[in-house]
């Protein structure tokens, strides 16, 4: 089921299919140190993709939050994860109207805009779909493609943090 669309991208769920080109991302080493992580084995990369797929079901069937399997239409091919995810305070406990957005996309098809484009369709669907007030977003100091992209999105920087050895910085949209 096709959840969101945009003209180059769709979005839905994670599904089996996406296993070789889930693993293939997961197992690239800069994709993972742009995301904070560490290459995964193909052994970690199965498991991590059957959670997703396992969490999926307890998702709304209509307006679901979370990363969504982000597939590429001219080529059908999956590319990488996006979306809105709950937003939590410093108790853990999820912030009501609020989400968090994140998008990964694989190497290949780094610099064509497509994490910009997801991002548009997210803050759209969060906000007059989902009917959250705010979006919240944070970046690796390091990580300038991710930075760059929340402020072509028209994220505000709030803070700046330290945390794991390295310095984030947080960003919020609000629903104006
Ligand atoms: C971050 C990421 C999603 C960006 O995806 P993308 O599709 O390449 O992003 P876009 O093409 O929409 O925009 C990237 C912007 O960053 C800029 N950029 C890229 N590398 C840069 C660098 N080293 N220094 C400065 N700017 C840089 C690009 O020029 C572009 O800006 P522009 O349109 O003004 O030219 C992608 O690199 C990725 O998935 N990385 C690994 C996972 C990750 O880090 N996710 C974010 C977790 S917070």
């Amino acid at each position: 089921m096709i959840i969101l669309e945009t003209a180059r991208l769709l979005f839905r769920r994670h599904e089996e299919s996406d296993l070789e080109a889930y693993c293939e991302m997961m197992a690239d080493p800069e994709f993972r140190r742009q995301s904070g992580g560490k290459p995964l084995s193909r052994e970690e990369a199965e498991e991590s993709l059957r959670l997703i797929i396992d969490g999926q079901k307890n998702w709304l069937v209509q307006k679901p939050m979370g990363l969504l399997a982000t597939i590429l239409k001219s080529e059908s091919r999956y590319i990488g994860r996006c979306g809105l995810y709950a937003n939590r305070d410093e108790n853990n406990v999820v912030i009501p109207g609020e989400g968090t957005l994140a998008y990964y996309i694989t190497r290949p098809y780094w610099g064509r805009g497509l994490a910009t484009e997801a991002g548009q369709a997210f803050i759209q669907y969060g906000f007059k779909e989902l009917g959250l007030t705010r979006i919240v977003a944070g970046a690796n100091a390091a990580n300038a493609a991710s930075n760059r992209v929340l402020q072509k999105l028209g994220f505000l920087w709030v803070r700046s943090g330290e945390g794991g050895g390295n310095t984030w910085h947080d960003y919020e949209l609000s629903n104006m």
